[in-house]
């Protein structure tokens, strides 16, 4: 964990400040130790370059499921690959998702982000490959930290990693240059919520760029009852221009789109 990253983090408790070693060190990294909020002095975990913001709490339905270390082992390997090929019939694999990805987030001009991070394939690879600038990893399931976290030591990346419930986002107001959410978005069920907290944590011209799944109609009450929530492509561009994003484009590759908005 970066003295960098740590400085962009906000204190889930009194929403304000940013966060310290509490022996206050000069080290740049802090690898273990727990980190202090110079607003109200609380106290958070850290351990292998992992801030936990996130607390104690149980995951239910959909992401109970994705809190299971079986899950967090697998998910990269071979069930994200499998669940892409059955539903796009081969359209789209995590190369060509990459590759959209890529072109929507351009070249960052600051710190990048990825929402619900998973194990952390993509991350990795946005880390080799896009940019220079801090890359840091959000997701509140342990087991999926865990493992992103050993993949991340045995390739020698750079990244941080941060446990949190989202929303809120766990940073400060206008930090962040880039924050991505590959299959991440349809497990918020607030989206209004998350759209108000890009726009806060965003800097000016910031982009959000996301994967996620346009389910077809007479599925939709379904997964909201399981804790998974698609939106068609209006809703997600009327969300986000009701949250003051700016430049929506999308390419779909059914039942996935995948889309970028900005802020002006
Ligand atoms: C389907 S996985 C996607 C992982 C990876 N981004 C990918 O593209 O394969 C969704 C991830 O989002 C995380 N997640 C779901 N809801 C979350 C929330 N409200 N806050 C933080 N993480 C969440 C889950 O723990 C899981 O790791
Ligand atoms: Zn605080």
């Amino acid at each position: 964990m970066r003295r960098s990253t740590l400085n962009l983090l906000r204190c889930p408790l009194c929403l304000a400040g940013s966060l310290v070693p509490l022996d206050d060190v000069a080290d740049t990294t802090l690898a273990f130790g727990p980190a202090r909020c110079i607003g109200c002095g609380a106290q958070f975990p850290v351990h292998e370059g992992l801030v936990d913001l996130g607390g104690e709490r149980e995951g239910s339905g959909i992401q109970g499921v994705m809190e299971r270390p079986f899950f967090a082992r697998t998910w990269d390997r071979s069930m994200r690959p499998a669940f892409d090929a059955l539903l796009t019939q081969g359209r789209l694999d995590r190369q060509r998702e990459f590759e959209l990805l890529a072109t929507f987030i351009g070249t960052p001009t600051g710190p990048l982000v990825d929402l619900g991070c998973g194990p952390g394939q993509l991350l990795r690879r946005l880390a080799r490959e896009l940019t220079g600038h801090q890359v840091i990893g959000v997701d509140v399931a342990r087991p999926m930290l865990e493992e992103a976290i050993a993949q991340t030591r045995e390739h020698g990346e750079a990244i941080d990693f941060v446990r949190a419930m989202v929303p809120p986002l766990p940073f400060v107001d206008h930090v962040i240059s880039t924050v991505v959410a590959a299959g991440f978005i349809h497990f918020v069920a607030d989206f209004d919520a998350l759209l108000r907290e890009l726009a806060r944590v965003l800097k000016p011209r910031g982009r959000f760029v996301a994967t996620t799944w346009e389910a077809p109609r007479f599925l939709r009450s379904l997964h909201g009852s399981a804790g998974f929530y698609p939106r068609t492509e209006d809703a997600l561009r009327q969300a986000a221009m009701d949250a003051g994003f700016i430049r929506f484009e999308r390419v779909k590759v059914s039942p996935f789109i995948v889309w970028k908005v900005e802020l002006p």
